[in-house]
């Protein structure tokens, strides 16, 4: 096992748990709680929007870097049907990334997207579901060598014999 891909593997996944996890308690807590209740101060709303901004903010900056490790690692490994995933996959990310930066960068140019934060949160929460899936299935179609251009050892000796 290479502890390198472990550790990058394991940065990418918990900086994904953080930033998904943060836009999916806006969408199911803070965004249903505030509609209902009255009287909260705007100062405390902004103030954890800017918190929670600044954090999903570091979590991409992992989250880019240790995708791109990742893509490195395994791209020379795997045929087209994984690149077509992946490709899907990249693309979501960064419809993600614009939507993410804009509801919660200070830019003019974002207002109209800050006015209706609840709809865009909830498509962000629900791209981030998107993108989680297609990852588990681009990690399952290596791990059943559906999408590797070479079996590993141990399964080339599971097939039966006179199997390509
Ligand atoms: C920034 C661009 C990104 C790139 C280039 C990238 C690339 C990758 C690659 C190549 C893998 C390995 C998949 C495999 O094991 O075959 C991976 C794993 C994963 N990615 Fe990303 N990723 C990116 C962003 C994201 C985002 C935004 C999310 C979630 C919203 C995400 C969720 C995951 C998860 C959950 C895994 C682990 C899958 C598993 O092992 O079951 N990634 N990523």
């Amino acid at each position: 096992m290479n502890w390198g891909d472990l550790v990058v593997k394991w940065v990418h996944v918990i900086s994904i748990v953080t930033g998904v996890g943060l836009t999916l308690f806006q969408y199911l807590v803070l965004l249903p709680v505030l509609r209902r209740v009255q009287g909260v101060p705007e100062d405390l709303v902004k103030a954890i929007q800017r918190r929670a901004g600044m954090v999903i903010g570091i979590a991409w900056v992992l989250i880019w870097v240790t995708g791109i490790y990742n893509l490195v690692v395994v791209v020379p490994t795997v045929k087209p049907n994984y690149h077509l995933v992946l490709g899907a996959k990249i693309l979501l990310v960064l419809v993600l990334f614009f939507i993410s930066t804009a509801l919660s960068h200070p830019s003019l140019a974002f207002e109209g997207i800050q006015r209706n934060r609840a709809r865009w949160v909830a498509l962000a929460a629900w791209l981030g579901i998107v993108i989680i899936a297609l990852s588990a299935t681009l990690n399952m179609m290596r791990l059943k060598g559906v999408a590797l251009k070479e079996l590993p050892a141990a399964q080339v000796q599971q097939l039966p014999s006179g199997s390509p």
